[in-house]
């Protein structure tokens, strides 16, 4: 048992104009989110409906803002190429990532809300971003991804989750045992019980493609799985001292 894991946050602001600059309160609420998140104390964890309530986990993983570094650039979008990542492109490089979260706030553009690259790749390019306007809960958001839940989702793959639906047909595992099958992702802010796969889906997971307001749950199964990467020899063993 490790613990509170604590993980150090860089975050890199990289601007085309006044909105996407976005404010040092807004970053702090996205910090407040993630903390919420992934310690199950979000107040709207008692949506959960009972056939999933025992399975709400407090990942126990906590995040603390380490350092904010704003670049300023004449690029209006990104893609998804991991372009950011990098001073060389009128990005800015990642700071420690074998001991810290680097996320870049910056518009990919294209409707994408954010990406993420999962555990055990590339060390530069570790990290997730997400465009500015879905990151956080205050300042320069938009609804229905203002409420801080896009960094969570990706977080979430950063530390190793799939989407709940795995991806792929019934069969198709997300590797977690407790999450029921799925067969796609569900949007917008479904009713329970939502039927797929011949068990109802867990909507309400972070892992899945709801509203900001419908996803409210990691579950036991995605705690194990993204905690054994701090295990010794594990993929981010290096963020435990
Ligand atoms: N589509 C993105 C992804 O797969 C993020 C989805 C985030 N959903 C949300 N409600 N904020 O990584
Ligand atoms: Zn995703
Ligand atoms: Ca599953």
């Amino acid at each position: 048992n490790l613990g509170t894991l604590n993980i150090p946050v860089i975050v890199h602001v990289i601007y085309n104009n006044a909105n996407e600059n976005i404010s040092a309160q807004q970053i702090d609420s996205q910090i407040a989110v993630l903390n919420e998140d992934f310690r199950a104390t979000n107040g709207d964890v008692s949506q959960v409906p009972s056939e999933f309530a025992g399975l709400v986990a407090d990942s126990n993983i906590n995040f603390s803002l380490s350092q904010v570094i704003r670049v300023a650039s004449t690029r209006t979008s990104w893609g998804t190429n991991d372009a950011m990542k990098y001073a060389s492109n009128g990005g800015s490089d990642a700071v420690t990532p074998n001991a810290a979260l680097n996320i870049w706030v910056c518009n990919i553009g294209g409707g994408i809300l954010g990406y993420a690259q999962f555990p055990g790749g590339n060390s530069n390019t570790d990290g997730v971003v997400v465009s500015p306007q879905y990151f956080g809960t205050t300042g320069f958001v938009s609804s229905p991804f203002d409420g801080g839940r896009t960094a969570t989702h990706e977080v979430g793959h950063w530390l190793n989750l799939r989407h709940i639906w795995g991806d792929g047909r019934c069969r198709q595992d997300d590797f977690v045992a407790d999450t029921p099958s799925s067969d796609a992702p569900n949007y917008g802010c479904p009713s329970y019980p939502t039927v797929n796969c011949r068990s109802n889906d867990m909507t309400m997971n972070y892992m899945d493609y709801v509203n900001d307001d419908c996803m409210y749950m990691f579950s036991q199964g995605q705690k194990e799985r993204m905690r054994a990467l701090f295990a010794s020899g594990g993929p981010r063993a290096t963020f435990v001292n």
